[in-house]
């Protein structure tokens, strides 16, 4: 059975703002590599080769940066959704590509570390009508919530304030077409959208055999600054030293990527720590967990824990930086004029903590 993949790429990014006042949070890069990518190799690699895209405000920057998909061996088909309505309206708007197949469901946000072969091996050789990724969390009631009898799921709120279970839904599913008939007969949640935890409810209450597989390795959704963060620093815990950049005068320690046409100079580097193409790093300490995105340039600064996206400037830092996110093209740099003055030209949403 030829399976599709369908990744959900539309959504405001609401949580992320000001990062994506201005770009999509699936293409914001995890040690160098935007989110979304991970998603498409993850499907990729469990042998998917047909992937619908649903894009929404953002779909211009989203078919640029994944293209045909040819970089990955892969067909993309871009399926504009009108505005975000919810996962199940998504759904419903993939429909004519998705046709008769099952499918992956993947939301283009998520990280999982695992991949997902093992997992569409299963779905295809147990055929339920629908197969979930479950994992335990500490916060359930920001997710939606599975109750199971064995590996059969009862039950499932989005959401709910009160849980009645530690099992997060993983925003990672695999669907038979039975899963139409049912987005269609839900009705919009609290919160104005067709939830897809709601048509999976429906699909259960039909008497279908709902499956889920509780993930051992680690997955993020990387809606939040937080989990951006600690996105960054997992993927960073498994990378693998490549120095293919300029390094002068530096000391370098542990495992530290810089990539090609990258210059590295009078620096102490504390892996993991990833530099992007033509970055230009000088007299700085980066520290642990830090990714430098192509064409920033950091100077006399000292930066931990963070990710800095492209051609953007941190220069003369006073105080240590750390659990940051820094966006395209931003500049801190120190000013000598008078009078001596804090100056900003910040975005909405920014945020901004000074010692
Ligand atoms: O991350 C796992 C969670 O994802 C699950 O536990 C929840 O049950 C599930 O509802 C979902 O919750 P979120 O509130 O985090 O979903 P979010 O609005 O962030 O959307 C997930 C992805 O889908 C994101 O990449 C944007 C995209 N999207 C979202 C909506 C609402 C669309 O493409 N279209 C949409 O209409």
């Amino acid at each position: 059975m030829e399976l599709k993949g369908l990744i959900l790429s539309g959504g405001t990014g609401s949580r992320l703002r000001p990062i994506t006042h201005t770009s999509a949070k699936q293409l914001v890069p995890v040690a160098n590599k935007p989110v979304l990518y991970y998603g498409i190799e993850a499907l990729r690699n469990a042998g998917i080769s047909d992937i619908g895209i649903v894009v929404g405000e953002t779909a211009p920057e989203i078919e640029a940066a994944v293209g045909d998909g040819s970089n990955w061996d892969v067909n993309i088909t871009y399926i504009p959704q009108e505005a975000p309505l919810g996962l199940a309206h998504a759904v419903l708007t993939a429909e004519d590509f998705l046709g008769d197949s099952s499918f992956v469901m993947y939301l283009g946000d998520n990280l999982l570390r695992d991949g997902i072969e093992e997992l569409v091996e299963s779905f295809v050789s147990n055929s339920p009508d629908a197969l979930i990724l479950l994992q335990e969390v500490p916060n359930p009631e920001s997710y939606g919530v599975a109750e199971c009898e064995g590996s059969e799921v009862r039950r499932l709120v989005e959401k709910p304030k009160d849980p009645r279970s530690n099992l997060a839904l993983v925003g990672i599913y695999m669907f038979t077409p039975e899963i139409f008939q049912c987005a269609r007969e839900i009705k919009p949640s609290a919160r104005g959208e067709l939830e897809i935890t709601d048509a999976i409810q429906c699909l259960i209450d039909q008497g279908r055999r709902v499956e889920s597989h509780v993930v051992q390795g680690w997955w993020k959704d990387t809606g939040k600054l937080e989990d951006m963060l600690e996105a960054n620093r997992l993927i960073l815990d498994a990378l693998e030293g490549d120095i293919r950049g300029k390094v002068e005068s530096s000391e370098i320690h542990g495992r530290v990527v810089i990539e090609d046409g990258a210059r590295v100079s009078d620096c102490t580097i504390r892996g993991p720590v990833i530099i992007g193409e033509n970055a230009y790093v000088h007299d700085s300490y980066i520290g642990p967990y830090t990714s430098i995105y192509y064409d920033s340039e950091v100077g006399n600064s000292e930066i931990e824990h963070s990710i800095i996206l492209e051609q953007s400037k941190v220069i003369d830092l006073r105080g240590r930086m750390e659990g940051s996110l820094i966006g395209k093209n931003v500049q801190i740099i120190r000013l000598e004029q008078r009078p001596r003055a804090y100056r900003f030209m910040v975005g909405d949403n920014s945020w901004i903590g000074i010692i």
